[in-house]
């Protein structure tokens, strides 16, 4: 699968793909990520990307010469265009499901938004599926093409090495429900004991416990999963 990432900053992404589970896939090959710079398609010789918003208020917009021509530009890169990802506050809400969707595209491009936003022009133009990983402002769009980045290449094919694992994972089976408790060695630690069943061998008994411990976590704490109400709980706010 291969990942380009439009980005003015295209300097944050080279901790997270030197370290992660996604520098071993794009070794192997099983992932390709290029990251692109905005800023190589802006125009006039101070390469200004971003300007005052039409109108007044504060900040900078994203001005959508250079915006849409990276993305023309870098999709023309690759032997077919892409499915388009906006990361923005003002997309749909990230989850495992579309995580899932988009795992099944071929190629992904990931637009990491700046400042107060970008031109709605180039948006109209472009009408890429603008996503958000949550109900709060990032600085920018990276971080949240990280989270894509790293939540969708570990459902490529060979990138976790353990298949088995993602079909554990919380959120995905349907309903989506949290992941059991895990435990490792020791086996008794502060005074803890590690529950009994675990080590009975039995592993049909390990199974339904499993279950149970899924279903029961995930009504205490996030029964909107299970299409209830959320039980009583504590707010921290
Ligand atoms: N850019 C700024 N905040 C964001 C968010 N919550 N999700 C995606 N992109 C963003």
């Amino acid at each position: 699968m291969r990942f380009d990432v439009l980005t003015l900053f295209p300097e944050m992404f080279s901790g997270y793909l030197g370290q992660s589970l996604l520098k071993r896939a794009v070794d192997a090959g099983i992932v390709n990520v290029q990251i692109h710079n905005i800023r190589d398609w802006a125009q006039g010789k101070h390469r200004q990307v971003d300007d005052r918003p039409f109108g007044g208020g504060p900040g900078m917009v994203l001005r959508p010469e250079p915006v849409v021509e990276s993305v023309e530009n870098v999709q023309q890169q690759g032997d077919r265009p892409g499915h388009l990802v906006l990361l923005t506050p003002q997309g749909r809400q990230l989850n495992q499901r579309i995580v899932e969707q988009l795992a099944n595209h071929h190629r992904l491009l990931l637009i990491c938004g700046r400042y107060e936003g970008i031109d709605q022009r180039a948006i109209d133009l472009m009408q890429p599926d603008e996503i958000s990983i949550g109900d709060y402002i990032l600085g920018g769009g990276e971080v949240a093409a990280m989270v894509v980045l790293d939540a969708v290449a570990r459902l490529v094919p060979g990138v976790l090495g353990d298949e088995e694992s993602n079909k554990q994972d919380s959120f995905s089976g349907d309903p989506p429900l949290l992941e059991f408790a895990q435990y490792t060695r020791p086996r008794e630690y502060r005074g803890l004991q590690v529950p009994e069943v675990l080590m009975s061998g039995n592993h049909p008994d390990i199974a339904r416990w499993r279950e149970e411990q899924k279903l029961n976590r995930t009504r205490e704490r996030r029964a909107d999963l299970l299409g209830e109400d959320p039980a009583e709980r504590r707010s921290d706010v």
